[in-house]
């Protein structure tokens, strides 16, 4: 990106966060709404990937265009997180990976699509407290990549790797415009889904968004062009979950941290967030999960980071849960 596109960008954040935290907290409508943002800022340069981003996709995340009249296959992928020196202690707990294939009848070549962190799930999960910044701060961005081949053996020998419908080239051009329309506006990645037990007609508070509700969307879109997609499967999909009663707003970063009144808050949220490491692994960050279980039932409080504002969130049993459950295709 040229540096004037980037600074448009980051100026229009800026004003978005703030028209926002003025708005309309009065009578609240659950789950809050993700937020969309018209365009996506350059990650702050302390941000470090340990692996770098969708490495083999295009630079400026362009998807080939197919023939209108090719016949585009679609697959559902889905592998556990896999961390060499665990084992497959991930893949029992069901902390799955999820991504959608591409296979093109005329030209035989195939894609893989996904959407994931930039900087890894503890980063998207905890935050970092700097010396330099009030604030925690947070190299939460997520985004879509897509590139050319699906790696067979990686999703199905442990994970899922079925075919569940058909498209037409054109549709999948309709589909690719839309992928990178939402990868523009859709540009943090939150791991929590929030609700108010876990019975069937629970409030659900705050969503997350996450690979696998990439996958979702993406098959939902589908599914309105026309689609049909099917799964001779269960479909199952990772959820994490906090439980808490109603939330209660607090504030962005200016209102909490650059507010002498609202010290007190300020120093409760850096404190709850001390004992996380953000600097994780994903058995570093499953023990992360731990202990945020320890804190939560021991203070029955949790401070959420969602929209790029903070909301105390009142937690009660079972406090924090990973499941894997079933969600149909549409
Ligand atoms: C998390 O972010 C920090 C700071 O940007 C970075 O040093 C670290 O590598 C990231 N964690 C992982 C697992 O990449
Ligand atoms: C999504 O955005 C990221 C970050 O800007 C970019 O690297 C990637 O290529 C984009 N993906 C698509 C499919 O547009
Ligand atoms: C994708 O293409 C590769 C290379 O041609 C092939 O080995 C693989 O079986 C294909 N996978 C699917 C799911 O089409
Ligand atoms: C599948 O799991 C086995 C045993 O847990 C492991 O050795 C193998 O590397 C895994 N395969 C892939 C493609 O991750
Ligand atoms: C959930 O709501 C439905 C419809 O209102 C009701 O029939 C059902 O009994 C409720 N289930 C529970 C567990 O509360
Ligand atoms: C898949 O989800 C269903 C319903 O949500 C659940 O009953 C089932 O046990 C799950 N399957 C696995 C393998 O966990």
């Amino acid at each position: 990106m040229r540096p004037t596109v980037v600074l448009t960008c980051s100026v229009l954040f800026y004003y978005l966060e703030i028209v926002h935290s003025r708005g309309v907290h009065g009578k609240q409508e659950w789950p809050i709404p993700y937020r969309r943002f018209d365009c996506r800022p350059a990650a702050d340069s302390y941000c470090e990937a340990m692996f770098p981003f969708c490495p083999t996709g295009d630079r400026d995340g362009r998807i080939p265009y197919m023939n209108n009249w090719d016949v585009i296959s679609v697959f559902r992928m889905q592998a556990p997180v896999w961390e060499f020196k665990y084992g497959s202690l991930l893949g029992k707990m069901h902390i799955m990976h999820d991504a959608i294939g591409f296979s093109s009848a005329e030209t035989g070549r195939n894609y893989t699509m996904e959407w994931y962190e930039l900087f890894q799930l503890g980063n998207c999960t905890f935050p970092h407290l700097r010396r330099e910044t009030n604030n925690p701060f947070w190299c939460n961005q997520g985004a879509a990549c897509f590139f050319e081949g699906i790696d067979d053996i990686h999703w199905s020998e442990n994970g899922t790797l079925e075919k569940v419908g058909e498209i037409s080239g054109g549709q999948f051009n309709e589909m690719a415009l839309w992928v990178q329309d939402d990868n523009q506006t859709g540009i943090y990645y939150e791991t929590w889904t929030v609700r108010s037990d876990p019975g069937p007609n629970a409030t659900v508070w705050f969503d997350s968004y996450d690979c696998s509700q990439f996958v979702h969307r993406t098959y939902r879109y589908l599914a309105q062009q026309r689609a049909k997609l099917s799964s001779r499967f269960q479909t199952n999909y990772t959820k994490i979950y906090l439980y808490s009663g109603e939330p209660t707003y607090l504030g962005d970063d200016d209102s909490i941290f650059r507010e002498p009144s609202a010290k007190t808050l300020a120093e409760d949220i850096r404190k709850f967030y001390h004992p996380f490491r953000p600097h994780q692994s994903y058995m570093d960050f499953v023990l992360s999960l731990a202990e945020a279980y320890q804190k939560v039932v021991e203070e029955k409080s949790f401070y959420l980071y969602y929209n790029f504002e903070y909301w105390h969130l009142p937690m009660k049993s079972p406090y924090v849960q990973i499941t894997y459950e079933e969600v149909p295709l549409p």
